[in-house]
């Protein structure tokens, strides 16, 4: 009977600072998941990215793989991702600047704005190494032109 007691003090211990920590910040999975895919979309980039410095060697399919990863991720991109409450500086992690709530049509505009580099990556990423400069020309400005606007900069 002791030992049940101890047991069911150590499981309390155990799952109820859990609890409270979901409970303070709804937000947190949605938080991770566009964080996940930004991630992934940076991976991507940084393949591409690496063929058109020179540091890799131009390789056609992997190109066109990471182009093509990069446009199905974009089309993922959505103001589902970015519900009310889950900006910077209220949500924990958080790096969503306000603006995309008060500017809802110019965020919308800078993913269109993504998905459009993304489509051109597609189309020149598999021709040569030129093709793949010519892309991440305008996919950087892309990811750029939207974190300068709706991204807090990382300490
Ligand atoms: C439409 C706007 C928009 C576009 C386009 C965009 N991002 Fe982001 N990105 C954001 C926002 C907003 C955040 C901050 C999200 C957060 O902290 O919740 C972010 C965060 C990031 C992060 C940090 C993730 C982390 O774990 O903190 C990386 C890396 C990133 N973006 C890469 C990219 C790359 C690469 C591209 C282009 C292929 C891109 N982004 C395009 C809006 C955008």
């Amino acid at each position: 009977m002791k030992r049940l007691f101890v047991l069911a003090a150590l499981a309390a211990t155990v799952s109820l600072p859990a609890l409270a920590q979901d409970a303070e910040s709804p937000f947190k999975d949605v938080i991770e998941a566009r964080h996940g895919l930004m991630l992934l979309m940076a991976q991507n980039l940084a393949t591409l990215g690496g063929m058109a410095k020179g540091a890799v060697a131009y390789d056609a399919p992997v190109a066109t793989r990471a182009a093509a990863n990069i446009a199905a991720l974009s089309s993922v991109m959505s103001p589902d991702l970015f519900p009310a409450g889950s900006d910077y500086p209220t949500a924990p992690d958080s790096f969503a600047l306000p603006a995309i709530w008060s500017d809802q049509a110019g965020f919308l505009a800078k993913i269109a704005d993504l998905n459009t580099a993304a489509a051109g990556m597609v189309a020149s990423a598999g021709t040569n190494v030129d093709g793949v400069k010519a892309g991440m020309a305008a996919l950087g400005g892309a990811c750029g032109a939207c974190h300068k606007a709706y991204r807090q900069p990382e300490e």
